[in-house]
């Protein structure tokens, strides 16, 4: 009986977890003719890491580069790797590069119109 309350209690801890998650994907900017030309990080679209990748990314070429097509994060982990071993981006620490994939993968996904 214990153990059934338990498991239960962690499903639905697990499912509050989630909610934040699903809401933010649905209210997000999918397209970038629809980034508000006056938000701090233009032209990449709000979420959790934006700063990360705007910084990271600036300093060689125009963020229009990274907002030009989506990509699975499959490929964003390739053109990361990419970067860092063919164009000199100054490797990220672990911690930071999971913040960039994380925001890549999630704002700039394949579902992306650039
Ligand atoms: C040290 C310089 C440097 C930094 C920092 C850098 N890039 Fe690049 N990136 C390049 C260069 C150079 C190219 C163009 C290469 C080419 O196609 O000739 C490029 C091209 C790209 C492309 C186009 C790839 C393609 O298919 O042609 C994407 C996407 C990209 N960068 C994403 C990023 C992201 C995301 C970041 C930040 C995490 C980043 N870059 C940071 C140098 C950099």
């Amino acid at each position: 009986m214990k153990t059934r309350v338990s498991t239960c209690g962690a499903a639905f801890a697990a499912l509050l977890l989630a909610l934040p998650a699903v809401a933010v994907a649905q209210d997000r900017i999918t397209r970038y003719a629809d980034v508000p030309q006056d938000f701090e990080f233009y032209p990449l679209p709000p979420g959790e890491g934006v700063d990360e990748v705007y910084y990271g990314c600036i300093a060689c070429h125009s963020l229009r580069t990274v907002t030009n097509g989506g990509y699975s994060r499959a490929v964003w982990d390739e053109l990361l790797d990419w970067m860092v071993e063919n164009q000199g981006m100054m490797e990220p620490e672990p911690d930071i590069r999971a913040v960039m994939l994380d925001y890549l993968a999630t704002y700039i996904g394949e579902d992306w119109e650039g």
